[in-house]
C-alpha cells in the first residue's frame, strides 16, 4: 500500500446515500429540524431495542452528554476517573467545577482498577467516571460494590461501548447513568451525536429536560440546562444506520479476526484481549509494543506511517499529562505507573468496515516486515 492510498486507523461508515433520501423528503415535508420530532422520538425507541435498554436521551454529542449526565446527578467535589482515555472524559468535570482524581488502570483490560480506587476516596469524593475502554467492558461488579460501600454515584463513559453486552444484558444497564457517543469515529454514527442511558423514567425525564434548557414545558424552567439536543437529520441518518450496524460489526470482526491470527505468537506484541464473556464490538484493535518487539511502539508507529498507514496512539498522552490536569496530585506517573507504560506501548491498528482484505495484509506485513 503506497502512501498515496492511506489507509487510517478508521472510516466511517456510511450506507448507500440513496438509501438517506426519503428520510429527507420526510424532514422537507414536515418541517420539523428540531426539538424533539418524530424521527428523534423513533431513534430513541429504536436504540433502547437495539441495545437492550429502557430509558436513552439522544444528545447532540457525548460531551455534552457527559457533562449533563453529572448535572443530572448534582455531582460534586471529586470524581475518581481514569487517565488513560480520551480527554472528553476528565474535561466533563472541569466543566462541571468537579476535581479529577486519577486512578491506575488494570493491566489487562486497561480500564480503571477496582482494587485502587479506595485509597483515592476522600471525605471530598462524590462519584466514579470510569470508562470502558476500547469497549472492554469495566468490572463493574466491584465498581458498584465500591459506590455503594461509600455512597458514589457510577457514570459510566461508554462512548466506546455501543452494543456490547455481557451474559447478563447490556453493559449500558450498570451504573446510574452510561453515556454513548456517536462520533463519526464510532461504531454506530450519526454525523455527531450521543446519547445517555439512565436507570428509569425519572431520570430521563431530569436529563431530558438539561438538555432543553431546562424547560419543563413552554413558560417553566426549572434548572439552568443547556442545549443539547439532537436534530431530526442526525436522528433520522441513526435510523438508517441501526439497519446496517449488524453487518458492519461483522466486517469488523472478521477483521479481528484477522489480526489476531496473524500477530498469533509474535514476540513483544500482545493484542488486547477482550473480556470472552462479553459480545464485543471491534470498535479498536490496540496492540501493545513490549520490549521484546524488535522495535519500540514509536519506531513502529513512524514505520508504518512510512507505508501510508495512520495507525494511532490511543491513548496517548495521558489525559493526566495534558497542561490542565498535571499539577494535579493524582496527575503524577508515579501514581500511574500501568496507565504510564500503557501509553507508551500501545497502537490502534486500522479497523473498520469497508477495510478490504488486502489493506489488512498490508498493514500485518508492515507490523511483522
Ligand atoms: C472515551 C470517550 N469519551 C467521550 C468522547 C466524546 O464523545 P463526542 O466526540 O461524541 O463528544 C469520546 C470520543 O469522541 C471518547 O472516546
Amino acid at each position: 500500500m503506497s502512501a498515496n492510498h492511506p489507509i487510517y486507523v478508521t472510516q466511517p461508515y456510511l450506507p448507500p446515500l440513496q438509501e438517506f433520501i426519503p428520510y429527507l423528503e420526510e424532514i422537507w415535508a414536515n418541517k420539523t429540524l428540531t426539538n424533539g420530532g418524530p424521527f428523534h422520538q423513533q431513534l430513541e425507541q429504536a436504540l433502547c431495542d437495539y441495545l437492550g435498554v429502557r430509558h436513552l436521551s439522544l444528545f447532540t454529542n457525548g460531551t455534552v452528554a457527559l457533562v449533563t449526565a453529572l448535572q443530572a446527578l448534582r455531582i460534586a467535589g471529586e470524581v475518581i476517573t481514569t487517565p488513560y482515555s480520551f480527554v472528553a472524559t476528565a474535561h466533563s468535570l472541569l466543566w462541571n467545577g468537579l476535581k479529577p482524581v486519577f486512578v491506575d488502570i488494570d493491566p489487562h483490560t486497561l480500564n480503571l482498577d477496582p482494587s485502587k480506587i479506595e485509597a483515592a476516596i476522600t471525605p471530598q469524593t462524590t462519584a466514579i467516571l470510569p470508562v470502558h475502554v476500547y469497549g472492554n467492558p469495566c468490572d463493574m461488579q466491584a465498581i458498584q460494590e465500591i459506590a455503594a460501600r461509600h455512597g458514589l454515584k457510577v457514570i459510566y463513559d461508554a462512548a466506546h461501548a455501543f452494543g456490547v453486552r455481557e451474559a447478563a444484558g447490556s453493559v449500558l444497564a450498570h451504573g446510574d447513568l452510561s453515556v454513548l457517543s456517536f462520533h463519526a469515529t464510532k461504531v454506530f454514527n450519526t454525523f455527531e451525536g450521543g446519547a445517555i442511558v439512565s436507570p428509569d423514567a425519572k431520570t430521563k425525564e431530569r436529563v431530558d429536560h438539561l438538555k432543553n434548557f431546562g424547560f419543563v414545558d413552554e413558560v417553566t424552567v426549572i434548572e439552568p440546562g443547556i442545549n443539547g439536543k439532537m436534530s431530526e437529520v442526525n436522528a433520522a441518518f441513526g435510523l438508517l444506520q441501526l439497519k446496517h450496524v449488524d453487518k458492519a460489526l461483522q466486517l469488523r470482526k472478521q477483521i479481528d479476526e484477522t489480526y489476531r491470527a496473524r500477530f498469533a505468537g509474535t514476540a513483544g506484541l500482545r493484542c488486547l484481549a477482550f473480556d470472552a464473556a462479553a459480545q464485543t464490538n471491534y470498535s479498536y484493535f490496540p496492540i501493545l509494543v513490549g520490549p521484546e518487539f524488535p522495535i519500540d511502539r514509536e519506531a513502529l508507529h513512524h514505520k508504518l506511517r512510512g507505508h501510508g498507514i495512520h495507525a494511532r496512539r490511543y491513548f496517548f498522552p495521558l489525559i493526566s499529562d495534558f497542561p490542565m490536569y498535571r499539577g494535579l496530585p493524582s496527575a503524577n506517573p508515579e501514581n500511574l505507573p500501568v496507565a504510564s507504560r500503557a501509553a507508551q506501548q500501545v497502537l490502534c491498528l486500522p479497523i473498520y468496515p469497508a477495510m478490504t482484505a488486502e489493506q489488512v495484509e498490508s498493514v500485518v506485513h508492515a507490523v511483522l516486515a
